[in-house]
Protein backbone atom coordinates (compact mmCIF):
# COMPACT_ATOMS: atom_id res chain seq x y z
CA UNK A 1 0.00 0.00 0.00
CA UNK A 2 1.33 3.36 -0.83
CA UNK A 3 2.03 6.01 1.84
CA UNK A 4 -0.61 8.21 3.06
CA UNK A 5 0.59 11.81 4.46
CA UNK A 6 -1.74 14.79 6.11
CA UNK A 7 -0.22 17.85 7.93
CA UNK A 8 2.45 18.05 5.73
CA UNK A 9 5.41 19.78 6.31
CA UNK A 10 8.10 21.83 4.02
CA UNK A 11 10.63 18.54 4.92
CA UNK A 12 7.62 16.37 3.73
CA UNK A 13 7.18 18.30 0.79
CA UNK A 14 10.68 18.06 -0.37
CA UNK A 15 10.83 14.40 0.20
CA UNK A 16 7.67 14.33 -1.34
CA UNK A 17 9.23 16.34 -4.79
CA UNK A 18 11.76 13.84 -4.78
CA UNK A 19 9.94 11.21 -5.06
CA UNK A 20 8.24 12.63 -8.24
CA UNK A 21 12.02 13.26 -9.40
CA UNK A 22 12.32 9.78 -8.75
CA UNK A 23 9.32 8.34 -10.87
CA UNK A 24 6.80 7.58 -7.79
CA UNK A 25 3.69 8.92 -8.49
CA UNK A 26 2.12 11.78 -5.64
CA UNK A 27 -1.70 12.34 -5.39
CA UNK A 28 -2.31 15.45 -4.03
CA UNK A 29 -5.09 17.80 -3.35
CA UNK A 30 -6.37 20.63 -5.41
CA UNK A 31 -9.12 22.92 -4.94
CA UNK A 32 -11.31 21.66 -8.57
CA UNK A 33 -10.50 17.49 -7.65
CA UNK A 34 -7.13 15.02 -6.57
CA UNK A 35 -4.78 14.84 -9.04
CA UNK A 36 -2.56 11.53 -9.39
CA UNK A 37 0.91 13.43 -10.23
CA UNK A 38 4.12 12.17 -11.72
CA UNK A 39 7.04 14.28 -13.16
CA UNK A 40 5.84 15.65 -16.48
CA UNK A 41 8.76 14.92 -18.39
CA UNK A 42 9.59 11.73 -17.34
CA UNK A 43 7.93 9.55 -19.79
CA UNK A 44 7.99 6.02 -17.65
CA UNK A 45 6.60 7.94 -14.54
CA UNK A 46 3.59 9.42 -16.96
CA UNK A 47 3.31 5.48 -18.35
CA UNK A 48 2.53 5.03 -14.91
CA UNK A 49 -0.74 7.45 -14.44
CA UNK A 50 -2.01 5.88 -17.35
CA UNK A 51 -1.88 2.22 -15.93
CA UNK A 52 -2.79 3.23 -12.50
CA UNK A 53 -5.96 5.11 -13.85
CA UNK A 54 -6.56 2.70 -16.68
CA UNK A 55 -7.00 5.54 -19.38
CA UNK A 56 -6.24 5.42 -23.11
CA UNK A 57 -2.91 6.57 -23.20
CA UNK A 58 -4.20 9.08 -26.19
CA UNK A 59 -5.98 10.90 -23.58
CA UNK A 60 -3.41 14.09 -22.72
CA UNK A 61 -2.72 15.28 -19.08
CA UNK A 62 -2.27 18.62 -17.58
CA UNK A 63 0.67 19.82 -16.69
CA UNK A 64 0.51 21.70 -13.24
CA UNK A 65 3.08 25.12 -12.41
CA UNK A 66 3.76 26.79 -9.28
CA UNK A 67 3.87 30.39 -10.85
CA UNK A 68 3.89 32.03 -14.47
CA UNK A 69 7.77 31.83 -14.28
CA UNK A 70 7.29 27.72 -15.32
CA UNK A 71 5.02 28.91 -18.27
CA UNK A 72 7.15 30.17 -21.23
CA UNK A 73 9.05 27.07 -21.13
CA UNK A 74 6.13 24.89 -21.92
CA UNK A 75 4.53 26.58 -24.74
CA UNK A 76 5.65 28.18 -28.22
CA UNK A 77 2.95 31.00 -28.44
CA UNK A 78 0.41 32.46 -25.61
CA UNK A 79 -2.51 35.08 -27.23
CA UNK A 80 -3.10 38.72 -25.78
CA UNK A 81 -6.34 37.14 -23.98
CA UNK A 82 -4.93 34.06 -22.76
CA UNK A 83 -2.04 35.89 -21.13
CA UNK A 84 -4.98 37.93 -19.80
CA UNK A 85 -6.86 35.30 -18.15
CA UNK A 86 -3.94 33.67 -16.53
CA UNK A 87 -3.30 37.00 -15.04
CA UNK A 88 -6.89 37.30 -13.42
CA UNK A 89 -7.81 33.07 -12.55
CA UNK A 90 -4.26 31.64 -11.74
CA UNK A 91 -3.81 29.82 -9.29
CA UNK A 92 -7.32 28.66 -9.78
CA UNK A 93 -9.73 26.33 -11.11
CA UNK A 94 -8.32 26.79 -14.85
CA UNK A 95 -6.37 25.05 -17.36
CA UNK A 96 -5.23 26.77 -20.61
CA UNK A 97 -4.56 25.13 -23.77
CA UNK A 98 -1.64 26.42 -25.68
CA UNK A 99 1.02 25.21 -28.47
CA UNK A 100 3.22 23.40 -27.38
CA UNK A 101 6.89 23.66 -26.89
CA UNK A 102 9.40 20.71 -27.48
CA UNK A 103 9.26 20.45 -23.98
CA UNK A 104 5.66 19.07 -23.72
CA UNK A 105 6.22 15.70 -25.27
CA UNK A 106 3.60 13.61 -26.89
CA UNK A 107 3.17 11.15 -23.85
CA UNK A 108 1.98 14.08 -22.17
CA UNK A 109 -0.60 16.13 -25.28
CA UNK A 110 -1.41 12.82 -26.59
CA UNK A 111 0.29 13.36 -30.09
CA UNK A 112 -1.44 16.93 -29.99
CA UNK A 113 0.70 19.86 -30.75
CA UNK A 114 -1.14 21.64 -27.48
CA UNK A 115 -0.41 21.21 -24.28
CA UNK A 116 -2.75 21.92 -21.03
CA UNK A 117 -1.56 24.04 -18.59
CA UNK A 118 -3.01 24.80 -14.69
CA UNK A 119 -1.26 26.21 -11.56
CA UNK A 120 -3.72 25.19 -8.77
CA UNK A 121 -5.18 27.32 -5.87
CA UNK A 122 -3.96 24.77 -2.81
CA UNK A 123 -1.57 25.30 -0.59
CA UNK A 124 0.10 22.03 -0.36
CA UNK A 125 -0.34 21.28 -4.22
CA UNK A 126 1.58 24.94 -4.81
CA UNK A 127 3.83 23.91 -1.68
CA UNK A 128 4.74 20.44 -3.74
CA UNK A 129 5.01 22.53 -6.87
CA UNK A 130 7.22 24.83 -5.52
CA UNK A 131 9.64 22.33 -3.96
CA UNK A 132 9.72 20.13 -7.32
CA UNK A 133 10.52 23.22 -9.21
CA UNK A 134 13.55 24.10 -7.00
CA UNK A 135 14.91 20.20 -7.23
CA UNK A 136 14.82 20.96 -11.16
CA UNK A 137 11.58 19.80 -12.08
CA UNK A 138 9.51 20.99 -14.92
CA UNK A 139 6.27 20.62 -13.91
CA UNK A 140 3.83 17.79 -12.81
CA UNK A 141 1.37 16.16 -14.96
CA UNK A 142 -1.64 15.04 -13.35
CA UNK A 143 -5.45 14.18 -13.91
CA UNK A 144 -8.00 13.22 -11.74
CA UNK A 145 -6.75 10.80 -9.11
CA UNK A 146 -9.52 8.07 -9.98
CA UNK A 147 -9.95 5.07 -12.27
CA UNK A 148 -11.05 5.85 -16.25
CA UNK A 149 -14.86 7.20 -16.81
CA UNK A 150 -15.27 7.07 -12.21
CA UNK A 151 -16.02 9.74 -10.41
CA UNK A 152 -13.38 12.31 -9.24
CA UNK A 153 -12.27 12.11 -5.95
CA UNK A 154 -12.54 15.32 -3.80
CA UNK A 155 -10.94 13.64 -0.73
CA UNK A 156 -7.68 11.80 -0.24
CA UNK A 157 -9.81 8.44 1.34
CA UNK A 158 -11.79 8.55 -2.15
CA UNK A 159 -8.22 8.64 -3.82
CA UNK A 160 -7.50 5.76 -1.66
CA UNK A 161 -11.10 3.71 -2.28
CA UNK A 162 -10.21 4.54 -6.04
CA UNK A 163 -6.06 3.83 -6.80
CA UNK A 164 -5.31 2.28 -3.34
CA UNK A 165 -4.91 -1.52 -4.97
CA UNK A 166 -3.05 0.00 -7.93
CA UNK A 167 -0.65 2.42 -6.38
CA UNK A 168 3.00 1.09 -5.38
CA UNK A 169 3.91 1.32 -1.84
CA UNK A 170 6.94 4.43 -2.96
CA UNK A 171 3.72 6.09 -4.31
CA UNK A 172 2.63 8.67 -1.82
CA UNK A 173 -1.46 10.18 -1.37
CA UNK A 174 -1.43 13.88 0.43
CA UNK A 175 -4.59 14.68 2.10
CA UNK A 176 -5.25 17.94 2.31
CA UNK A 177 -9.01 17.81 3.48
CA UNK A 178 -11.95 18.64 0.84
CA UNK A 179 -11.55 20.23 -2.55
CA UNK A 180 -13.46 23.36 -2.31
CA UNK A 181 -14.31 23.77 -5.93
CA UNK A 182 -15.50 19.95 -6.20
CA UNK A 183 -15.60 20.09 -10.05
CA UNK A 184 -12.75 19.75 -12.40
CA UNK A 185 -11.48 23.18 -13.79
CA UNK A 186 -12.67 25.00 -16.85
CA UNK A 187 -10.45 23.66 -19.53
CA UNK A 188 -10.08 26.79 -22.38
CA UNK A 189 -8.87 26.17 -25.87
CA UNK A 190 -6.46 29.53 -26.25
CA UNK A 191 -5.44 28.84 -29.83
CA UNK A 192 -7.92 30.56 -31.60
CA UNK A 193 -9.27 34.26 -32.47
CA UNK A 194 -11.41 33.67 -29.42
CA UNK A 195 -11.12 31.24 -26.09
CA UNK A 196 -13.17 28.51 -26.35
CA UNK A 197 -14.46 26.10 -23.43
CA UNK A 198 -13.92 22.98 -23.79
CA UNK A 199 -15.05 21.67 -20.33
CA UNK A 200 -17.12 24.12 -18.13
CA UNK A 201 -16.43 24.86 -14.66
CA UNK A 202 -15.97 27.58 -11.77
CA UNK A 203 -14.46 29.59 -14.18
CA UNK A 204 -17.43 30.57 -16.00
CA UNK A 205 -18.51 32.25 -19.59
CA UNK A 206 -19.71 36.07 -18.14
CA UNK A 207 -16.11 35.90 -15.98
CA UNK A 208 -14.07 34.61 -19.27
CA UNK A 209 -15.43 37.38 -21.32
CA UNK A 210 -15.16 40.35 -18.83
CA UNK A 211 -11.80 39.51 -18.77
CA UNK A 212 -10.99 39.21 -21.84
CA UNK A 213 -13.00 41.85 -23.69
CA UNK A 214 -14.14 39.14 -26.01
CA UNK A 215 -16.98 36.52 -27.26
CA UNK A 216 -16.16 32.85 -26.03
CA UNK A 217 -16.62 30.89 -28.78
CA UNK A 218 -19.60 29.19 -28.84
CA UNK A 219 -20.17 25.77 -30.10
CA UNK A 220 -22.40 25.27 -27.30
CA UNK A 221 -25.96 23.65 -27.54
CA UNK A 222 -28.52 25.59 -25.33
CA UNK A 223 -30.83 23.05 -24.99
CA UNK A 224 -28.50 20.61 -23.35
CA UNK A 225 -25.61 22.68 -22.16
CA UNK A 226 -23.53 19.71 -24.65
CA UNK A 227 -19.94 21.28 -25.19
CA UNK A 228 -18.94 20.19 -28.60
CA UNK A 229 -15.27 19.24 -29.06
CA UNK A 230 -14.63 19.06 -32.57
CA UNK A 231 -11.80 16.52 -32.78
CA UNK A 232 -9.64 17.37 -29.62
CA UNK A 233 -9.32 14.06 -27.34
CA UNK A 234 -10.89 15.66 -24.25
CA UNK A 235 -11.34 12.39 -22.24
CA UNK A 236 -13.83 14.52 -19.61
CA UNK A 237 -15.86 15.30 -22.58
CA UNK A 238 -17.11 11.41 -23.23
CA UNK A 239 -20.29 11.07 -22.59
CA UNK A 240 -20.25 8.69 -20.36
CA UNK A 241 -17.66 9.64 -18.18
CA UNK A 242 -18.41 10.89 -14.33
CA UNK A 243 -20.07 8.04 -13.39
CA UNK A 244 -20.70 6.21 -10.24
CA UNK A 245 -21.97 2.35 -9.99
CA UNK A 246 -25.35 3.76 -9.58
CA UNK A 247 -27.77 4.07 -12.57
CA UNK A 248 -28.24 7.98 -12.09
CA UNK A 249 -31.52 9.19 -13.19
CA UNK A 250 -32.03 13.00 -14.23
CA UNK A 251 -35.31 15.37 -12.90
CA UNK A 252 -37.18 12.30 -12.37
CA UNK A 253 -39.59 10.86 -9.51
CA UNK A 254 -37.81 9.02 -7.66
CA UNK A 255 -38.33 5.36 -6.99
CA UNK A 256 -38.24 4.27 -2.90
CA UNK A 257 -35.28 3.30 -1.16
CA UNK A 258 -33.05 5.20 -4.29
CA UNK A 259 -30.50 7.97 -3.64
CA UNK A 260 -32.01 11.64 -3.65
CA UNK A 261 -29.47 14.68 -4.18
CA UNK A 262 -31.46 18.21 -4.99
CA UNK A 263 -30.94 21.64 -3.76
CA UNK A 264 -31.81 22.20 0.10
CA UNK A 265 -35.56 23.73 -0.68
CA UNK A 266 -36.84 21.09 -2.91
CA UNK A 267 -38.52 18.70 0.13
CA UNK A 268 -36.91 14.60 -0.12
CA UNK A 269 -39.85 12.64 -1.37
CA UNK A 270 -41.03 10.15 0.83
CA UNK A 271 -39.51 6.60 0.73
CA UNK A 272 -35.86 8.05 -0.69
CA UNK A 273 -32.19 8.50 0.88
CA UNK A 274 -31.50 11.95 0.57
CA UNK A 275 -27.65 12.03 0.05
CA UNK A 276 -27.12 15.91 -0.13
CA UNK A 277 -28.68 18.69 0.17
CA UNK A 278 -26.80 21.89 -0.45
CA UNK A 279 -27.79 25.28 0.00
CA UNK A 280 -26.36 26.90 -3.02
CA UNK A 281 -25.43 25.80 -6.53
CA UNK A 282 -21.77 26.70 -5.08
CA UNK A 283 -22.04 24.08 -2.49
CA UNK A 284 -24.23 21.59 -5.22
CA UNK A 285 -20.84 21.63 -6.91
CA UNK A 286 -18.38 21.06 -4.17
CA UNK A 287 -20.67 18.60 -2.36
CA UNK A 288 -21.89 16.40 -5.49
CA UNK A 289 -19.03 13.84 -6.44
CA UNK A 290 -19.11 13.03 -2.15
CA UNK A 291 -22.94 12.37 -2.37
CA UNK A 292 -22.60 10.10 -5.57
CA UNK A 293 -19.65 8.09 -3.55
CA UNK A 294 -21.34 7.77 -0.55
CA UNK A 295 -24.61 6.48 -3.06
CA UNK A 296 -21.89 4.00 -4.35
CA UNK A 297 -20.58 3.22 -0.40
CA UNK A 298 -24.76 2.22 0.82
CA UNK A 299 -24.72 0.29 -2.48
CA UNK A 300 -27.67 2.28 -3.86
CA UNK A 301 -29.16 0.76 -7.21
CA UNK A 302 -30.43 4.27 -8.29
CA UNK A 303 -29.26 7.80 -7.50
CA UNK A 304 -32.34 10.65 -8.92
CA UNK A 305 -30.91 14.00 -9.19
CA UNK A 306 -32.91 17.36 -9.74
CA UNK A 307 -30.41 19.39 -11.75
CA UNK A 308 -29.88 23.36 -10.60
CA UNK A 309 -31.06 25.85 -13.22
CA UNK A 310 -29.05 28.78 -13.93
CA UNK A 311 -25.70 29.94 -15.59
CA UNK A 312 -22.64 30.25 -13.86
CA UNK A 313 -21.24 26.91 -12.14
CA UNK A 314 -24.24 25.22 -12.48
CA UNK A 315 -23.70 24.98 -16.58
CA UNK A 316 -20.77 23.08 -15.08
CA UNK A 317 -23.00 20.56 -12.87
CA UNK A 318 -25.22 19.72 -15.52
CA UNK A 319 -22.90 19.17 -17.66
CA UNK A 320 -21.68 16.47 -15.33
CA UNK A 321 -24.57 15.31 -14.31
CA UNK A 322 -26.10 14.94 -18.14
CA UNK A 323 -22.83 12.41 -18.60
CA UNK A 324 -23.07 11.09 -15.39
CA UNK A 325 -26.53 9.64 -16.45
CA UNK A 326 -25.13 8.25 -20.04
CA UNK A 327 -22.48 6.82 -17.83
CA UNK A 328 -23.89 4.80 -15.02
CA UNK A 329 -25.50 1.40 -16.14
O1 LIG B 1 -9.32 20.32 -12.23
C1 LIG B 1 -8.64 19.67 -13.00
O2 LIG B 1 -8.43 20.00 -14.17
C2 LIG B 1 -8.01 18.36 -12.45
C3 LIG B 1 -6.96 18.74 -11.40
C4 LIG B 1 -6.22 17.55 -10.86
O3 LIG B 1 -6.07 19.69 -11.93
N1 LIG B 1 -7.43 17.60 -13.52
C5 LIG B 1 -8.20 16.95 -14.42
O4 LIG B 1 -7.43 16.18 -15.29
O5 LIG B 1 -9.40 17.01 -14.43
P1 LIG B 1 -8.11 15.08 -16.24
O6 LIG B 1 -6.97 14.48 -17.00
O7 LIG B 1 -8.93 14.17 -15.45
O8 LIG B 1 -8.94 15.92 -17.22
C6 LIG B 1 -8.26 16.83 -18.05
C7 LIG B 1 -8.91 16.92 -19.38
C8 LIG B 1 -8.90 15.61 -20.10
O9 LIG B 1 -10.20 15.39 -20.57
C9 LIG B 1 -7.92 15.83 -21.22
O10 LIG B 1 -8.28 15.11 -22.38
C10 LIG B 1 -8.00 17.34 -21.42
O11 LIG B 1 -8.15 17.84 -20.14
N2 LIG B 1 -6.77 17.87 -22.00
C11 LIG B 1 -5.54 17.86 -21.48
N3 LIG B 1 -4.65 18.37 -22.34
C12 LIG B 1 -5.35 18.73 -23.43
C13 LIG B 1 -5.02 19.30 -24.70
N4 LIG B 1 -3.77 19.58 -25.02
N5 LIG B 1 -6.01 19.52 -25.58
C14 LIG B 1 -7.28 19.21 -25.28
N6 LIG B 1 -7.67 18.66 -24.12
C15 LIG B 1 -6.71 18.42 -23.22
MG1 LIG C 1 -10.62 13.17 -15.06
Amino acid sequence: MSQFLSNCSADALATMAQALKNGSLVAFPTETVYGLGADATNTTAVARIYKVKGRPADHPLIVHIANLKYLEQWISDIPEYAIALAREFWPGPMTLILRRSELAKDFITGGQNTVGIRIPDNSLALGLLEAFHKLGGSGIAAPSANRFGQVSPTTADAVKDELGSYLADSDVVLDGGPSEVGLESTIIDCTGNLPKILRPGAITIAMIEEVTSLKVFKSLDNQTDNFERDNIRVSGSLENHYAPKAKVFLDQQPVVSSGFIALEDIETPEGVIRLAAPKSVGEFARVLYSALREGDRQSLDSIYIIQPAGEGIAIAIRDRLVRSAKGSK
